[in-house]
């Protein structure tokens, strides 16, 4: 009987709209493909990884529960394993945000024509909500998970192919985030702000000490602020003074 007990994988698969083909980039030992699979979530994964170590653990875990006819194993970088419009949806878990925008650069060919999108990066969150914004995607939903001691992001999202429903979603971001705020939806987001259930505020109020600890850093070094350090300064006054209001 197969137990997903990883709760950052679960709030994941929670977040999945059923489809029939799914794929699971970076898939390791498969955790995710087998519960989306079980569950009923989807019919068949094609679960990825650039590498073959991790490759080898996911085929004797889909071995292990018969799910060999179900689930598909592919060796190679990011979406450059799939042929555009094969999949539905798209997850891609467990790994930085940077190398998630960069899976995403190099095959938006695939990426556009995925429905769904479960992006959970686990650093530079900041970063990867720039790319999105700037490169035509929508951010449906967003969690917030712990486990242990880390606050995870979770992003649903797609590609969004009609330019008025492009200009319409980013004109509400920049109305709600003026002028240079618009940093402060690259770090928070919208969606938890706006929402704000128990989770969502655990972490925004997670993120409001990271970015504290950054001010701390900076008033500590003693030295006399550089250019670099005075503007960061700024930005990160800005976003805990933003986080404090919605969080408090
Ligand atoms: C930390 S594991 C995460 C496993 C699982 N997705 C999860 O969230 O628990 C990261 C996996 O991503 C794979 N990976 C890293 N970069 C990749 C890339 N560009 N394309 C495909 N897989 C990649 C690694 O080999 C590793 O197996």
């Amino acid at each position: 009987m197969f137990e997903l007990k990883n709760k950052r994988l679960s709030v994941l698969s929670e977040m999945v709209r059923p489809c029939e083909v799914a794929a699971d980039i970076g898939t390791d030992h498969a955790h995710l493909p087998i519960e989306l699979v079980l569950s009923g979530k989807c019919e068949r994964v094609i679960a990825c990884d650039v590498k073959e170590g991790p490759l080898a653990v996911a085929k004797k875990n889909i071995s292990q529960y018969a799910l060999g006819h179900c689930i598909e194993l592919r060796l190679g970088f990011g979406l450059e394993v799939l042929e555009p419009g094969e999949c539905s949806l798209i997850t891609v878990a467990g790994m930085g945000g940077l190398m998630i925008c960069d899976i995403l650069e190099r095959s938006e060919n695939v990426a556009r024509t995925a429905s769904q999108l479960i992006l959970q990066p686990n650093t530079c969150e900041y970063d990867l909500r720039k790319y999105l914004y700037e490169n035509g995607y929508v951010i449906e939903d967003e969690k917030g998970v712990r486990d242990g001691d880390h606050c995870y992001l979770a992003v649903s999202c797609h590609k969004e192919e009609n330019p008025e429903k492009l200009d319409e979603y980013k004109k509400k971001i920049k109305e709600n985030f003026p002028g240079n705020n618009i940093d402060n939806y690259f770090f928070a987001g919208n969606v938890m702000a706006e929402r704000k259930d128990d989770e969502d505020v655990e972490f925004l109020q997670n993120l409001c000490k990271k970015a504290e600890r950054v001010l701390d850093g900076i008033s500590l070094s003693g030295e006399v602020l550089t250019e670099e350090n005075s503007e960061k300064k700024k930005k990160y006054t800005a976003l805990c003074e933003f986080l404090r209001r919605i969080s408090g």
